[in-house]
């Protein structure tokens, strides 16, 4: 959430920072701004709204300097205006910010009986409000910078500029990450990799507590002390590079048709194809020995670790206890040594997530994490990295992201059934050759059934309210659905495990009421098809998705019938997330909605 970039070298940089915020626009996009230091004077340009209106307000209004700071924002405190926007000023001191100062209250308090003047609604204020305060009392910038971050709590990651100082800027991270990029004579500074990829591939991540002061020739980095410390530089993933459309409207639709083949990346990372068998990969989580695994993760992501409980389970025979991270956070619950945790997220840096993680750490688990974003916080506090190799994912919605967790959650399902003696090798080779050809289906799903989606979700966009149903992991496919649904066609949508409809749920069904129901023809099909006879008799309007055979075995009337092939029970959520996905998307499309950055979300949710 919110997106900070900063950057000094030999040339104006107002434009650049621009171009970087674009990068970061998926982590928050309702405000944007910038500030440079020209001949030692500050200056910005803010605006409300998308970077666009930044753009605008800086070609008629331009900003000169070759040292300079830029944000886009994700509200937390204060209406997203362009008073709020930032960079924040205070006497010559400007800030960007990425979290949420938690003592703002106490910090705005006690500045305010001192006279401060306070000009915004947000938290981030008192951090300029603090700086400037030092400095008048006789503080250099680095003695400031360090005094404020001693006096501030929550999670933040900062740049800021100094009047007279065109030499340096100053970041500082707890929490949401910040990166150093290193130029030739040039130096940046920015929230993640993909926003300093035109500019450099050669980064170093600040830990938490780390500040540092950058300047056009390198940087100096400071534990929460005041410290001299080193971290690492690392090359970062030439794939960061690739972020645009290709002849795609959004991203998100470009992402949904990507999966074919990120998903067969990510599978070759885990699956060894021509023996038939899962490679040898988590030696530090020992499947055979632990006797329970828990997981926590959020939206989607939270899904993706649902699905792989019902598979960890049944193939592994292994108890998993999975909760939103949320909640998992703070439940308290008793972690016996003798289990391991699995962390799942897209962005890696998604903070009660995270804070799960470090509960467990805590307390003795050894950590697995399966994440997109190889750099990011989660993985590197992980004992185990299990990767997804789906490329940058800048769409909101998660599409991609959770195909390939998928793919990663099924592989090591079959990995610790093999490590517990619960599936034989010739079990393990069908569901190797079920997986192998899991891409090949989705690539040719993905050419069918757009005609016939596109129809469907002209006709769901004149309705206010969906219900999807399913049973086993088709009633996690069910949540996935109603929450794409909503969250990128603001249409209200709900899922359900079918066989709790008559559990409350069947008093919603009308004619008003489509109901998407989700049953391949599995084991749990005929019970499912008992529930969408509940269904009918109420008027309910039912689209059917299924596979041929369930198709063929069904004489109840639809609204509409998507017939997906007929595949393997390991590989159906791979494949039935597909359709689930595309209705969301042209549903979106349908009602003008904007499907990559939909209203009050971003991508990266570094905020509790
Ligand atoms: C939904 C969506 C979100 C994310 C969630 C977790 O389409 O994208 O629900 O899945 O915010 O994010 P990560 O995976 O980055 O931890």
């Amino acid at each position: 959430m919110c997106g900070i970039v900063g950057i000094i070298g030999n040339k104006p940089v107002a434009s650049l920072l621009v171009d970087a915020l674009k990068r970061l626009e998926y982590r928050g996009y309702d405000s944007a701004g910038v500030a440079t230091l020209l001949k030692g004077k500050l200056d910005r340009r803010r605006a409300e709204g998308k970077l666009v209106n930044l753009e605008a307000e800086l070609s008629g209004n331009p900003l000169d300097g070759n040292v300079g700071i830029g944000h886009t924002r994700w509200a937390t405190h204060g209406a997203p205006t362009q008073n709020n926007a930032h960079p924040h000023f205070c006497e010559g001191v400007a800030v960007v910010h990425n979290g949420i100062i938690e003592n703002f209250s106490e910090i705005r308090e006690q500045l305010s009986a001192r006279g401060a003047e306070f000009t915004t609604d947000t938290d981030t204020e008192v951090v300029a409000q603090l700086l400037a305060s030092l400095l008048r009392s006789g503080k250099t910038p680095k003695e400031a910078m360090l005094a404020t971050l001693k006096l501030i709590k929550g999670a933040y990651a900062l740049a800021v500029l100094f009047d007279g100082e065109d030499g340096q800027i100053m970041g500082a991270r707890n929490g949401p990450p910040l990166a150093v990029g290193f130029g030739d004579g040039e130096m940046f500074l920015g929230s993640d990799a993909i926003a300093l990829s035109p500019f450099t591939d050669d980064i170093t991540y600040l830990e938490d507590g780390d500040w540092a002061v950058i300047r056009k020739d390198g940087v100096e980095i400071f534990d929460g002390e005041g410290k001299r410390v080193e971290r690492p530089r690392s090359k970062a993933s030439t794939a960061y590079a690739q972020v645009d459309k290709g002849n795609h409207r959004h991203f998100m639709e470009k992402e949904i048709y990507e999966q074919p083949e990120v998903m067969s990346h990510t599978l070759a990372h885990y699956v060894d194809f021509a023996s038939g068998k899962v490679r040898d990969l988590a030696s530090e989580i020992d499947f055979s020995s632990v006797d329970g695994l828990k997981i926590a993760a959020c939206g989607t992501a939270y899904y993706a670790g649902q699905i792989g409980k019902y598979w960890f389970e049944r193939y592994a025979r292994l108890p998993v206890e999975i909760d939103v991270a949320s909640e998992f956070r703070y439940r308290e619950m008793p972690l016996p040594g003798n289990q391991a945790a699995l962390f799942v997220s897209q962005s890696g840096e998604t903070a009660d997530t995270l804070a799960s993680l470090r509960y467990c750490k805590e307390h003795g688990l050894k950590i697995g994490s399966i994440v997109n974003v190889r750099e990011s916080t989660i993985a590197r506090e992980s004992d185990v990295v299990f990767p997804t190799l789906a490329g940058p994912e800048i769409g909101v919605a998660s599409t991609k992201a959770l195909t390939c967790q998928l793919s990663a959650f099924a592989a090591l399902a079959i990995a610790a059934g093999r490590a517990r003696g619960t599936l034989i090798a010739d079990e393990e080779l069908n569901m190797v050759r079920a997986l192998s050809e899991a891409p090949r289906i989705a690539g040719s799903v993905l050419n069918s059934i757009q005609p016939q989606l596109e129809t469907l979700s002209r006709e769901l966009s004149k309705y206010r309210d969906v219900l999807y149903l399913g049973r086993g992991t088709n009633f996690t496919l069910a949540l996935e659905g109603a929450l794409k649904l909503k969250e990128i066609s603001y249409i209200h949508a709900e899922g359900y495990a079918a066989g709790e409809l008559k559990h409350g749920p069947i008093a919603l069904i009308d004619e008003n009421m489509p109901v998407i129901v989700i049953a391949p023809y599995d084991r749990h099909y005929e019970k499912t098809i008992s529930n969408m006879q509940e269904v009918a008799a109420r008027g309910g309007r039912i689209i059917f998705v299924t596979d041929e055979n369930g198709a063929a075995a069904n004489d109840l009337e639809t609204m509409a019938t998507i017939a997906l092939p007929n595949v393997d029970e390991l590989v159906m959520p791979l494949i039935f997330t597909l359709p689930i996905q595309l209705i969301a998307y042209h549903t979106a499309v349908f009602m003008g909605t904007d499907v990559d950055q939909p209203r009050n979300l971003a991508k990266s949710v570094t905020v509790e």
